[in-house]
């Protein structure tokens, strides 16, 4: 079988978790690597291989390849989507999608227009411990609470380039980091009644958010509620809880305990994430990246639907982009 020819805009911190992926599947070849910064495309060249260019829009005119992975920050993941669904690749987009939900929207439909994938980087959906937890969320009963936290740190270097400025991340913490975690609540919860947000900016080192704090009723009667700081001493794994009228459940990046009653008894049951080949080179992105892109190639290969599509992106960045609403109408 000839091998699907893939690129990948934008060189950064994540490309190279992508390019791994890419480099470790025997179904693709990583052919173009694109970076307006030609030294950053060099560097992971020497890695990974393959041509080099500045602008992208030479990648759309190449009938070699099927796959565009979209590496860049988040004000430019919109237009380079479009413009690669338009010259009919497949999209594998870093999170977030968008920075509004009309583009949103204008991607999803250019993708079934085209009949060519638009998938967003959700990684953390395809963590083991994750598919541990949802397979055992019935042991809990009716589930009253969820309650996540999310403590990071993000230093002024961090924050010096788009990642400090509101127009070009569109937010801080709750967009950048917080996305996954609002993904999986969401995903749990189910759909929002009614929510409160409050949202700040404590160490004015960068335009963006630091720290978050909602809470949500949920319309099955669950109370959630999502603290997120990127000015923590240190990277701390996210936690969630989720208790029910039966159990507790507690679940970080690689481990996840449920305990239940079960014939009048108190049991434990337990998930530990074995040690993975494939561990992404910053402990907090997860080891989901390459499952996920697996995932894309298969389906791409297979004709088949992957695990995540650009509609189970929406609910969490429709939220978000809610929540930054409800607080600039509030200051
Ligand atoms: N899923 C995850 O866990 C995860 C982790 C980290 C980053 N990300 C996401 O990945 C994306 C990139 O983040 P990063 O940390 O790698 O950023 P980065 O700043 O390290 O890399 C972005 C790269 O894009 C390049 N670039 C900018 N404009 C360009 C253009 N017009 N054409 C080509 N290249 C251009 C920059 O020169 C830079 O090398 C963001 O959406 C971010 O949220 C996701």
């Amino acid at each position: 079988m000839k091998k699907l020819g893939v690129a990948i805009i934008g060189c950064g911190e994540v490309a190279k978790v992508h390019a791994l992926a890419v480099s470790n599947n025997k179904n693709v070849e990583l052919k173009v690597l694109c970076d307006i910064k030609k030294q950053k495309a060099k560097h992971m060249q020497k890695q990974f291989g393959g041509k080099i260019y500045r602008n992208y829009k030479k990648i759309l005119r190449e009938n070699d390849i099927d796959i565009i992975h979209i590496c860049t920050p988040h004000y430019l993941h919109a237009q380079m989507a479009m413009d690669s669904l338009q010259a009919e690749k497949h999209v594998i987009v870093e999170k977030p999608v968008s920075l509004s939900m009309q583009d949103a929207v204008k991607i999803l439909d250019l993708s079934k227009k085209v009949r060519k994938f638009a998938i967003p980087i959700l990684q953390h959906r395809y963590d083991e411990n994750l598919n541990f937890v949802l397979s055992n969320l019935n042991k809990l009963g009716k589930i009253n609470t969820i309650k996540v936290d999310l403590l990071c740190n993000r230093n002024k270097i961090y924050y010096s380039g788009w990642r400090g400025k509101k127009i070009q991340a569109g937010g801080g913490v709750l967009i950048n980091q917080g996305i996954h975690y609002i993904d999986l609540l969401l995903l749990i919860g189910g759909k929002i009644e009614n929510f409160s947000s409050k949202i700040e900016n404590y160490q004015k080192i960068s335009e963006v958010d630091d720290t978050v704090n909602i809470s949500i009723r949920f319309k099955k009667k669950i109370l959630g509620s999502f603290n997120a700081t990127s000015n923590s001493i240190h990277n701390f794994d996210h936690h969630f809880e989720i208790h029910g009228s039966n159990g507790s459940c507690y679940f970080n990046d690689k481990t996840a305990e449920i305990e239940f009653k079960e014939k009048n008894k108190l049991r434990k049951i337990e998930f530990k994430e074995p040690t993975k080949k494939n561990k992404s080179e910053k402990d907090y992105y997860g080891t989901g990246h390459e499952n996920q892109i697996n995932d894309v190639i298969n389906s791409i290969i297979k004709d088949t639907k992957p695990k995540i599509t650009i509609e189970d992106a929406l609910p969490s960045l429709s939220f978000i982009l809610d929540c930054y609403k409800k607080n600039e109408n509030t200051k």
